[in-house]
């Protein structure tokens, strides 16, 4: 009889990247992967840190998972086990607790997932900062689009952020490793890889870039579009952006988080760039990459953000070729600079700032849409909605439906874009 074992993933894209390769470890070892929120007799939660609020979402996870299997093995890891072991041993009923730089090797710390008498805690403080491989091939099978993880930590800073104390500082994948797992996905029968990590940019191998990873990546067969997720303004190299312009398979995309609109609150953020740098970094993408999709993130309500500082934001956001913006409302991270700042913004002002952003950028995305009404774009399906449409991306990540009874998953197929929806631009299938 094989064992069973469920998987749950809060945070970010490289969260999910890792939980993938995690999940491919238990099935080596003979588990049957079944859905989360089945009965289970294991289950690993993959935490997140980046706000005190994420963590109790965390908990409320694992103690959830307590009510409904309590015969399973709890396995907890991620940003949260690594800084706040001492309030997870605390749940009653967990098993394991296991730290960032043992992160990957969950599966090996189980002979059986029988239930501890009391939590084992596997944690360090030393991170490694060496170039790394990871083992196992991500297990991605339930998505289109694979996450490939190509670098972890960060050296940077930013005075509101704790995930250089969760994950240590930068360090890179191997980049045979990389290519290893991409050939292998590409062989599961994936298009798209979305390179991930926490700064992307600063990818850096024994003399390679993130350049040169992309180029490597292109060679490989069956890969059709390499996406680069989030990135910071200041690590992209002129030579990747010209390259961009011209490659078949690196998608004319950027996410590129800006956090702020104001030149005082980026310095207190400690980012590294003026507003006046990054708008130019985006003209000239939007010269250079035709049909460019460009995204970014915007904190709002960070300490010391008055109405002029906002109202700079705002205009960022409008005024700029940016397409859409993930809006974040500021909440106090203890063991961040920033937590100890003054001026904070009331919850209040911070609620109606975010809704006032996030309404622009609902408009901005729909004005980019519809640009493209009338065209033809090619686009990679991957599943139904709830609604019953069947949708994908385009490569510049326009969303797009198309109504059909095929099964269009995972194909590449030519729409031709007739009409903006609220969330999405719907077509036909030519
Ligand atoms: Fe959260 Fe860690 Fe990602 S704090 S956002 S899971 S790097």
């Amino acid at each position: 009889m094989s064992y069973r074992a469920s998987f749950y993933t809060l945070g970010c894209r490289l969260n999910q990247a890792e939980t993938a390769v995690i999940s491919r470890t238990f099935q080596e070892k003979g588990y049957r992967i079944v859905e989360f929120g089945e009965d289970t007799d294991l289950c690993v939660i993959n935490t997140c840190s980046v706000t005190e609020h994420s963590e109790a979402k965390c908990r409320n996870i694992i103690r959830s998972v307590l009510r409904k299997s309590p015969q399973a093995f709890v396995a907890v890891t991620g940003c949260y086990a690594q800084i706040g072991a001492e309030n997870l041993k605390k749940i009653e009923g967990v098993d394991l607790i296991v730290g960032t730089e043992y992160k990957m090797k969950v599966a090996q710390y189980i002979q059986t997932p029988s239930k501890l008498p009391a939590p084992v805690v596997l944690h360090t403080r030393r991170i490694s900062r060496d170039n790394f491989t990871v083992e196992a091939i991500g297990n991605h099978s339930e998505v289109t689009r694979a996450n490939l993880k190509i670098q972890d930590g960060c050296d940077f800073f930013c005075t509101f952020c704790i995930i250089p104390f969760t994950r240590g500082r930068e360090r890179s994948r191997k980049l045979g490793d990389l290519l290893r797992e991409a050939e292998e996905l590409a062989r599961q029968g994936h298009k798209e890889v979305v390179l991930t990590g926490v700064n992307i940019g600063r990818y850096f191998d024994e003399g390679r870039t993130l350049l040169d990873a992309v180029k490597a990546l292109e060679g490989i067969d069956g890969i059709e579009r390499i996406r680069i997720t989030s990135i910071e303004p200041t690590t992209i190299q002129e030579d990747l952006v010209d390259y961009m312009a011209s490659s078949p398979k690196l998608c004319p995309y950027f996410h590129v988080p800006v956090q702020s609109g104001d030149d005082k609150i980026l310095k207190a953020m400690n980012r590294r760039y003026t507003v006046k740098d990054y708008l130019q970094f985006v003209e000239r993408v939007v010269q250079k990459v035709p049909d460019v999709g460009l995204g970014t993130d915007m904190i709002v309500g960070f300490p010391g953000e008055g109405d002029a500082e906002f109202e700079n934001s705002r205009r960022l956001l409008e005024e700029s070729p940016l397409n859409y913006a993930h809006v974040f409302s500021y909440s106090r991270r203890p063991g961040t600079r920033a937590a100890k700042m003054d001026s904070p913004v009331h919850p209040e002002t911070i609620k109606e700032r975010s809704k006032i952003l996030q309404q622009l950028s609902r408009k901005k995305r729909q004005n980019f849409y519809s640009r493209y009404v009338g065209r033809t774009v090619r686009v990679l399906f991957e599943t139904r909605n709830e609604e019953g449409i069947f949708t994908g991306l385009t490569a510049n990540y326009i969303r797009v439906g198309a109504i059909t009874n095929l099964d269009l998953s995972r194909q590449f197929r030519d729409v031709r874009i007739t009409e903006v929806l609220e969330d999405m631009a719907l077509g036909t299938l030519l």
